[in-house]
């Protein structure tokens, strides 16, 4: 059997990684400045979080959600501590689809109403309601479209208005990334999302925030949306939240009301995942990484914010959007084949995208700082 054809791949073989290191099959070492896409939190292979799951693999890995299982106890009561959300509920799931695939359910389950507002540059995850609302045809089937989903331009107020007026009171909810990751780095105005709160309000829909990728400390915050004081109806989360251990939550409102059977999973919030997630919050409160991914964030935008061919930075914290002049790609293969460093791209071809572990240590970056003045000042 062969694989299915759908990712263009680096003739790269990754079999070793360590903190912000990787390396290939051949002994060539990687410095990962795009943590396998927001995904490594606390650096690879991070002492702690292997210890916690390789003890755990020795006492249980796996039972249903038809039996007590107190690390997601534990995990739930760690999350609210952490994000300051200790009033909002938890429910867990598998992935940032899947997370958000719940939380459109749930607000339709909370208001009865079936339409969904979201934004241009958008992207929410390839499940059915998920990709519905996702800017970008190409993965959009036609049993995914429907008319209930209707897309808004970003940071665009007075055409939010309008869509709320036509609409009247149908919409159920908004989703909206708390930065737009896939879609370049777009960082929405506070103004944009108070008037969307607002009129969230006024219609009675739910505000969805999703912090898949720009939550879990990434943006300096612990969720992104907090830097603004907005607070979110439902708010989602994966990538970073287990470090590579597959794993997605769901933080709801205490104004929800649960009931048995409402949402659902087989392997959501299993005993292995529940201990990676754990250990990753573990290791964030210890060693202050939301600090430090204020503190590498703005050092790295300020050595390199002079550099040739860069029209713009969007950045909060290690979430960084670097905008060149031109197609990023050159300069992207250039860092990974001459400069052996891992970094990433957007739908906005234009923009490198860089998301390092929120561990990543000054001199680590310093490497890829002088690698992408090396690699600017040559194109
Ligand atoms: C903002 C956002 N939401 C949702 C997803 C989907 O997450 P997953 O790939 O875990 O389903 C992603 C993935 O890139 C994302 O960036």
């Amino acid at each position: 059997m062969n694989l299915f054809n759908v990712y263009p791949l680096f003739n790269i073989n990754p079999v070793k990684a360590q903190g912000s290191f990787l390396w290939d099959d051949k002994g060539q070492k990687y410095l990962d400045f795009y943590g396998g896409h927001a995904v490594i939190s606390i650096g690879h292979n991070h002492p702690h979080y292997q210890t916690q799951l390789k003890n755990q693999l020795d006492k249980i890995s796996f039972y249903s959600n038809s039996v007590q299982n107190e690390l997601q106890t534990e995990l739930a009561d760690k999350l609210g501590k952490m994000s300051g959300l200790e009033d909002y509920n938890l429910f867990l799931c598998n992935s940032g689809a899947e997370a958000n695939e719940n939380a459109l359910k749930l607000a339709s389950f909370h208001n009865g109403k079936s339409k969904v507002l979201y934004f241009s540059g958008s992207f929410h995850g390839r499940t059915s309601a998920a990709v519905s609302v996702t800017d970008n045809p190409k993965i959009v089937a036609p049993v995914n479209y429907d008319e209930r989903f209707i897309k808004s331009e970003w940071n665009n107020i007075e055409q939010l208005e309008a869509v709320f007026e036509k609409q009247e009171s149908e919409i159920s909810s908004v989703i909206i990334e708390g930065i737009q990751g896939v879609g370049g780095i777009m960082i929405p105005t506070v103004e944009f999302l108070t008037k969307i709160k607002e009129l969230c309000e006024k219609y009675n829909a739910v505000l969805i925030l999703d912090e898949v990728q720009s939550g879990y400390g990434r943006s300096g915050y612990f969720f992104a949306h907090q830097e603004f004081g907005i607070e979110a109806d439902i708010i989602t989360t994966a990538k970073g939240m287990g470090n590579g251990f597959p794993i997605g939550g769901v933080l709801i409102h205490p104004k929800f009301q649960a009931r048995n059977g409402l949402l659902g999973t087989t392997f959501g919030g299993n005993h292995l995942a529940c201990v990676a997630a754990i250990a990753v919050l573990d290791v964030m409160k210890d060693e202050n990484l939301i600090e430090n991914a204020q503190e590498m964030g703005e050092y790295i935008e300020n050595e390199i914010k002079d550099f040739p061919h860069i029209k713009t930075i969007r950045r909060k914290g290690l979430m960084i959007g670097i905008e060149l002049d031109r197609d990023c790609s050159e300069v992207r293969n250039s860092l990974l084949y001459n400069h052996h460093i891992f970094t990433g791209n957007s739908n906005d071809k234009t923009v490198l995208r860089i998301l390092p572990a929120l561990n990543i240590k000054k001199e680590e970056t310093d490497i890829f700082i002088n690698a992408l003045k090396e690699v600017l000042e040559n194109i």
